[in-house]
């Protein structure tokens, strides 16, 4: 990371400064310190505006056109950024949306897939889809989606299959085949970059096999750069040593390791390839997470036959339509992956106030009901209704049961007592993790 090096250096040449040694008082201290920030702040700004303008590679730089590109779909209406925004942590940036059914509408009006969109930014680390075995159980790792079927065994990337994904699919970007994606971007601002990346004869219709996974490859390569993944959060300023959290902060982050448990999960330990802590380690459970009475899903009976009965056995599901793993399929129903929980708080701030989804359906719509879920779920009564929204659950202090009622984690959250300040204090420490932060 280039600011951070940036950085570093110029804390070992702080260090040394003869200015700071002879600073009289704390309060010149102080100022100092202010001073030192202000230098460092610049530093921020240089380098993410420096690498988002010039430092991508030709490959990060095609991935990042094809990542925006809205004529990438059958009405030429929608890129992978309408449920991927930047300003939004790289989710849904709908207000409205997220406050409802939280799923997103396809290029196609009136088509809706079945679940939120997560962060496309951090996808990239996740390892390629395996098991071990632990305590004589499978334990799934890596993959690409909620349920992990991305998997990355064929282009080696879970991120790059991926990616091959939203433009087929009739419920999002819509196109009707691989080969008329490539057309689209042979014709597109960006052929020649397309060419140049991908072989001369990218463009070629004998070729698409390979220039297609070449798409793919490259919009990984973008999600990957450090334009995507920045690690430049108020927690990773503190990590490196030039900011300090506040107290509340500081709490919510013990919190988080010691007595909410989160950390078994939503890991701080630095990523596969000793990236800064992702807040995942790829694995996946079933939080026992309540239905989502607002998903569009279930009214789409074109696509769910089963209306309101479907449930989504996450990674589950997804084991059974592969004979390798289909043993393994009902040990895992109602799993999901473990996201990241970078940027989870993150909105476009000259908006104003937004309301954000969270888990796979975006039942949740703040942090506080989702760390308060965590803490009360087997402390409160269920509630009559399996499809009461969180606002109804919260005021008649019930929760409804899971939408997939096997396979629950009940050994790390359900009942923590957490205080209400300590829910309040996780938190605060979880909204230190947006990227571009500014002391
Ligand atoms: C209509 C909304 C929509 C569009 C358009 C869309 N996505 Fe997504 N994206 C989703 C949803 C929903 C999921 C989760 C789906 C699932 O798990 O089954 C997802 C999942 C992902 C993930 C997985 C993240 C993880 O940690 O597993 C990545 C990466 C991603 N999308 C990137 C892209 C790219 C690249 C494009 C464009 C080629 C794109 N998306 C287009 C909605 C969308
Ligand atoms: C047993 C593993 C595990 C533990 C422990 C855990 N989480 Fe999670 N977390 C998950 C999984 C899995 C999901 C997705 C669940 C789903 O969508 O059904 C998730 C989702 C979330 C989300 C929503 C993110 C998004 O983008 O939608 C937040 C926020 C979150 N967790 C915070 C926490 C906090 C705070 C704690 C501690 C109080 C915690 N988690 C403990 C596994 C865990």
């Amino acid at each position: 990371m280039e600011h951070e090096t940036l950085v570093t250096e110029y804390r070992s040449i702080s260090k040394k400064d003869p200015l700071i040694e002879i600073a009289a008082s704390e309060k010149e201290e102080e100022i100092m310190l202010r001073k030192i920030f202000v230098v460092i702040n610049v530093f921020f700004l240089i380098s993410i505006i420096g690498v988002s303008a010039s430092a991508l590679t030709l490959s990060e730089q095609l991935g990042k056109s094809i990542f925006f590109d809205t004529n990438l779909s059958i009405n030429n209406n929608q890129s992978c950024a309408a449920c991927h925004a930047s300003e939004s942590g790289w989710t849904g940036p709908d207000t409205a949306i997220n406050a409802g059914g939280a799923v997103y509408e396809g290029s196609i009006p009136g088509s809706f897939g079945n679940r939120k969109p997560p962060s496309s930014a951090y996808a990239t680390p996740s390892p390629i889809l395996h098991y071990v075995i632990e305590k004589k159980k499978a334990l799934f790792i890596g993959g690409n989606f909620w349920d992990g079927r991305a998997t990355g065994e064929i282009l080696g990337s879970p991120a790059a299959e991926q990616a091959l994904g939203p433009f087929l699919n009739p419920l999002e970007q819509a196109l009707p085949s691989a080969a008329e994606v490539l057309t689209r971007i042979c014709a597109s601002t960006y052929a020649s970059l397309f060419t140049q990346v991908c072989g001369s004869g990218a463009c070629d219709p004998t070729n698409v096999n390979a220039a297609y996974d070449c798409v793919g490859l490259s919009v990984s390569a973008y999600e990957g750069s450090s334009e995507v993944n920045q690690y430049s959060s108020k927690y990773d300023a503190f990590l490196n040593g030039f900011v300090a959290l506040t107290k509340e902060e500081k709490q919510g982050m013990n919190l988080f390791k010691s007595k909410g448990k989160c950390a078994n999960c939503h890991t701080l330990d630095p990523g596969p390839n000793g990236e800064p802590p992702l807040f995942t380690d790829f694995t996946y459970a079933n939080l026992g997470v309540p239905r989502n009475p607002m998903n569009p899903f279930y009214s789409e009976l074109a696509f769910n036959p089963m209306g309101f009965a479907w449930i989504d056995l996450g990674l589950g599901g997804f084991l059974a339509s592969r004979t390798d793993y289909q043993p393994f399929a009902a040990a895992n129903n109602g799993k999901m992956k473990v996201p990241t929980l970078r940027n989870v708080d993150k909105w476009d701030l000259m908006l104003g106030p937004q309301i954000k989804a969270y888990a796979h359906n975006g039942y949740f719509k703040t942090l506080k009901q989702i760390v308060h879920f965590y803490n009360t779920r087997d402390a409160k009564p269920s509630c009559l209704n399996a499809f009461t929204s969180v606002e109804d659950a919260m005021a008649q202090g019930c929760w409804p049961v899971p939408e997939v009622p096997v396979n629950v984690n009940a050994k790390e959250l359900g009942n923590l007592h957490l205080t209400d300040a300590q829910e309040d204090a996780i938190v605060a420490f979880l909204k230190t993790l947006s990227d571009g932060f500014m002391p």
